[in-house]
């Protein structure tokens, strides 16, 4: 269902072009759950934020489901990743002048999905990210692993078919990592959907399907998980 290929990118400080991916190419089947590993450095938020279209690769490029998704100019790329794409980040990244329930319901909203459609979602995933009766709260009001269930609940509220998330649990203890990430993989699982994790955690890595590795911008595969 993704496919890239030959994907380049460089960051360019002080006159320097910094090269960061060097012809990466990965192939990911619809609802396949694949981790993402690699050293600090090594270029895996920059491939996330390509595939995810937050960035444009200098070369190569990247289908979804058939699209030519890195040839989209705005206002369709953000059109599109709005509707195909959710995002995970470490550090949870909630509006926090947005309640909980406004938080969830915001890819909805952004999609012009009717009120009454949102309410019923936004019940549906409270109760799935255990957080029923938290809607009217702020993210300032919960724990990490309470926010991190809001982001894994906004970011799969509008059924995308690719998942991004990067270093999802970096920011939580090593037990409510787990269970997040638990939480995060047995969604995905249950709706079919295809799931791209970075992490720096073994335990993480090998409950993929498969793993990637980046290796100063290049990537390897490396042998199957268990889950
Ligand atoms: N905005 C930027 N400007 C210049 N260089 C950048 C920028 N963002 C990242 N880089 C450089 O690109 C390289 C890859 O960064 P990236 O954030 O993709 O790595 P990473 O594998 O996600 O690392 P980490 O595990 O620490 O999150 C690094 O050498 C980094 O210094
Ligand atoms: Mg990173």
């Amino acid at each position: 269902m993704l496919q890239a290929r030959a994907l380049e990118y460089s960051y360019r400080q002080a006159g320097q072009v910094q090269p960061v991916l060097k012809g990466v190419s990965l192939q990911l089947q619809a609802g396949e759950k694949v981790a993402l590993v690699g050293s600090s450095g090594s270029g895996k938020s920059t491939l996330l934020n390509l595939l995810g279209g937050l960035e444009r690769p200098a070369a190569g490029d990247i289908h979804l489901d058939g699209h030519l998704f890195s040839a989209l100019e705005e206002p369709g790329l953000t059109v599109f990743r709005r509707a195909h794409i959710g995002f995970i980040y470490q550090q949870f990244n909630l509006i926090p002048t947005l309640s909980v329930a406004e938080n969830i319901c915001l890819p909805l909203e952004l999609l012009g999905v009717p009120q009454a459609v949102q309410q019923q979602q936004l019940a549906e995933w409270l109760d799935a990210v255990q957080l029923a009766g938290r809607g009217p709260d702020f993210p300032d009001q919960l724990s990490g692993g309470e926010q991190q269930r809001v982001a894994i609940a906004r970011a799969l509220i509008h059924a995308p078919r690719l998942v991004l998330a990067d270093e999802p649990t970096g920011n939580l203890d090593l037990q409510t990592g787990e269970r997040v990430l638990t939480l995060l993989f047995d969604l995905a699982q249950a709706r079919a959907q295809t799931l791209l994790v970075v992490t720096h955690s073994q335990v993480v890595a090998e409950r993929a399907g498969r793993q990637l590795c980046l290796q100063d911008g290049v990537l390897l595969a490396s042998g199957s998980g268990v889950w």
